[in-house]
């Protein structure tokens, strides 16, 4: 497995790869990898011959009071597992921004509502990391989770949108034994904040099946002690619900399964 940090070793391997005929399949990761990446590795593995994940903790998609300083950054364990599952090439940039840059991705539908209205600059910063991904690695196929589904509905958006001739492949929520979704933010509950976490799985696949799942679900959430809700939407065929649990806010949504 490679692992560079540069735009031109980048660039050169990709190319002796594109010279030999292979596909690329690219996952782009902030780090603190775990269950959920992995799956978007092997999917990328079925579908492409080579595999690139790039790990890059992006600052512009963190509002200063977020928790950029604090996000978790497990290098050796993160290159371990990417070795073990094996990932071709991890894409491990220190700086992406020019720091004279002054050229934003700005998604102005999609990136409302939602995550947008407590994360108002959130999807800029998505949208513009990953046009630049997207740009250094130029792979055949990309991955992500529906886990973050409105920022795999703002990133179709913006391949269409901006001509980016790759093509976008979703890959499905991955849970935990117990239901919660994996996710790098899960490091930060405590015992009993994920006990506590773990009614939001629950109450979503049993709203999810039900005609007023919307209000069914706000209501049923509303009363968990230790939850706080941000909001419950509807939207690409998914119930998606944000929920802050002590000072971590977590995401999780479930196909609606009654129309
Ligand atoms: P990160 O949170 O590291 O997630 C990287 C990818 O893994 C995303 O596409 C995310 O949806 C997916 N993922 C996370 N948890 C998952 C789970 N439990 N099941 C399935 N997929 C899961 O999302 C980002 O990083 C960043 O915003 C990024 C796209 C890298 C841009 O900086």
């Amino acid at each position: 497995m490679k692992v560079v940090e540069t735009e031109k070793l980048l660039r050169a391997q990709v190319k002796i790869w594109r010279s030999q005929g292979e596909t690329l399949g690219f996952v782009p990761t902030m780090g603190a990898l775990h269950q959920g990446h992995l799956r978007l590795v092997e999917a990328a593995q079925r579908l492409c011959d080579r595999v690139i994940l790039s790990i890059y903790v992006n600052p512009t998609q963190f509002a200063p009071e977020e928790d950029y300083l604090r996000y978790p950054r497990p290098w050796v364990k993160d290159r371990a597992l990417c070795q073990k599952n094996g990932v071709d090439l991890i894409y491990r940039p220190q700086n992406l921004y020019h720091p004279e840059g002054t050229t934003i991705v700005l998604e102005k539908e999609l990136s409302q509502g939602r995550c947008g209205v407590t994360r108002p600059a959130h999807f800029q910063g998505v949208a513009t990391v990953v046009t630049k991904l997207l740009n250094l690695v130029q792979p055949d196929r990309a991955f992500f989770g529906w886990k973050d589904a409105q920022q795999v509905e703002v990133i179709q958006r913006v391949v269409s949108d901006l001509n980016i001739p790759v093509k976008i492949e979703p890959v499905e929520i991955v849970r935990d034994r117990d239901g919660l979704a994996f996710s790098s933010r899960n490091v930060y509950l405590s015992a009993q904040e994920r006990d506590r976490a773990l009614a939001i799985p629950l109450l979503l696949q049993v709203a999810a099946g039900r005609r007023d799942r919307k209000k069914w679900l706000t209501q049923n959430l509303s009363k968990i002690k230790g939850i706080k809700l941000d909001y419950v939407e509807e939207s690409q065929g998914r119930l998606c619900v944000a929920a802050w649990v002590g000072k971590t806010r977590l995401l999780d949504n479930w196909p609606i399964s009654l129309k």
